[in-house]
């Protein structure tokens, strides 16, 4: 990974300028930086952002996405989904009566997801962001997934014609949903009306993909300890755990420049933790795996009320990855908007696929079978409850970055 300090001086310049500008405008120019220490602490405060949380042109897409309006916004609706370590795998072809949607397969996640199960997983998402959003605009969307079979990087084609409107209260949770790795409430139960209503979220035309709650008690206490094991053994996997540190984005210039990545700010820890994280030199990729399971067994699985896994016939088929990020994104939308939050946590399959990649027991590839029914195979999963805090942004490149060319 590259990190600011191993930059050459000329780097990031116009980003130094553009970070000026935010802070003097956001009312704290270098005297409120200096309340920070003084010398070389001060300094390091305001070069990492410390005082710019979610601020910066890598940020601005969460407010400014619909600029450009009529197929450019609906583009931006789709960048605001969530993908697997925000690497953001999609490119969109712009045309005048409809976009198509490509895998950007320079950005996979590399040992963590050697299939790409989740990167068509997160391409569902957007699909479901750019749906919405037409439908809102009154634009009626037809879905072609895999037009060309899934052998091509070309997962869907979304023809638009001219509509009635049907904004939907989905489409008005897009800019507000996020990922939310922070403490959940403990012992507040997701209430059973509202896993039921999410249920009925699944589409009745796309019987290959569905839900499935693990919500008792022992169950989850079950699952969580999965998840320990599975993280445990991804940080143990020196392939896998560099795959995972690639992404991890963690110097204020690298952000800006980059505008992908998993952060300290969308890392689910107080802002003490995280102004000192952001401070400190960079984190190894040890420790980054040591902090990740440590979160994962003390916060995350400790905290889940309940836990969501997608599941499909074939979990290896794209267009059955494809709808299940759909449903998924629908799923983190309606929670959205009932103020619940919701976690991704893959590391079982992850790990399951990883088993099968080096044709090793599969030991994390079985260990569903107690929570799936049968005839299912699970697609990804997540944790979700009453948060305790309210998630940071994480940064989005913007629309041009994404045009097709
Ligand atoms: C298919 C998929 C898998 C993901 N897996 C994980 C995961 O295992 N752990 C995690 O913390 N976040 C996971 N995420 C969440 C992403 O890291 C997150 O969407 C991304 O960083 C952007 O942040 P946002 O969702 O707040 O916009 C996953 C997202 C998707 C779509």
């Amino acid at each position: 990974m590259i990190h600011h300090d191993d930059e050459p001086a000329n780097a990031g310049t116009e980003e130094t300028m553009s970070r000026r500008n935010f802070l003097r405008r956001a009312g704290l120019g270098l005297g409120a930086v200096a309340v920070l220490g003084s010398g070389v602490l001060s300094y390091r405060a305001y070069d990492q952002g410390v005082l710019a949380t979610g601020e910066g042109p890598a940020y601005a897409p969460w407010s400014d996405w619909r600029d450009g309006g009529g197929m450019r916004q609906l583009i931006g609706a789709a960048t605001l989904a969530p993908s697997p370590h925000n690497a953001q795998a999609w490119l969109f072809g712009l045309h005048a009566r409809h976009i198509d949607v490509f895998a950007d397969l320079a950005r996979t996640t590399g040992a963590i997801d050697p299939f790409l199960r989740e990167l068509h997983v997160g391409l569902g998402a957007a699909i479901e962001n750019l749906v919405l959003e037409a439908r809102s605009l009154g634009l009626v969307p037809d879905v072609e997934l895999v037009p060309f079979g899934s052998r091509s990087n070309h997962v869907a084609r979304v023809v638009l014609t001219p509509g009635t409107r049907r904004p939907s209260d989905l489409r008005a949770q897009i800019p507000r949903r996020h990922t939310n790795r922070y403490a959940y409430v403990v012992d507040k139960d997701v209430p059973t009306a509202a896993l039921a209503r999410m249920g009925e979220l699944v589409d009745p035309t796309v019987p290959e993909v569905s839900i499935v709650w693990v919500d008792r008690a022992r169950q989850r206490a079950e699952l969580g300890e999965l998840l320990v094991d599975a993280t445990e053994a991804i940080v143990a996997d020196e392939a896998q755990s560099a795959s995972d540190y690639r992404w991890f984005r963690q110097s204020w210039d690298e952000i800006q420049r980059r505008r992908d990545g998993i952060t300290v700010d969308a890392a689910g820890v107080s802002d003490l933790t995280s102004s000192l994280a952001k401070i400190l030199p960079a984190q190894s990729q040890r420790a980054t795996g040591e902090s990740w399971l440590t979160s994962t067994r003390d916060k995350h699985t400790r905290t889940a009320a309940a836990y969501g896994i997608v599941v499909a016939r074939d979990a290896t088929d794209v267009r059955q990855q494809l709808e299940g990020g759909r449903l998924l994104q629908r799923i983190h939308l309606w929670t959205t908007g009932q103020d619940l939050a919701l976690h991704h946590m893959n590391q079982i399959t992850e790990r399951a696929d990883r088993e099968i990649q080096l044709g090793s027991a599969p030991r994390f590839g079985d260990a569903f079978t107690r929570f799936v029914p049968s005839g299912w195979q699970p697609l990804c999963t997540f944790r979700c409850g009453f948060p305790t805090e309210q998630p940071k942004l994480s940064p989005r490149r913007a629309v041009e970055e994404v045009i097709a060319r």
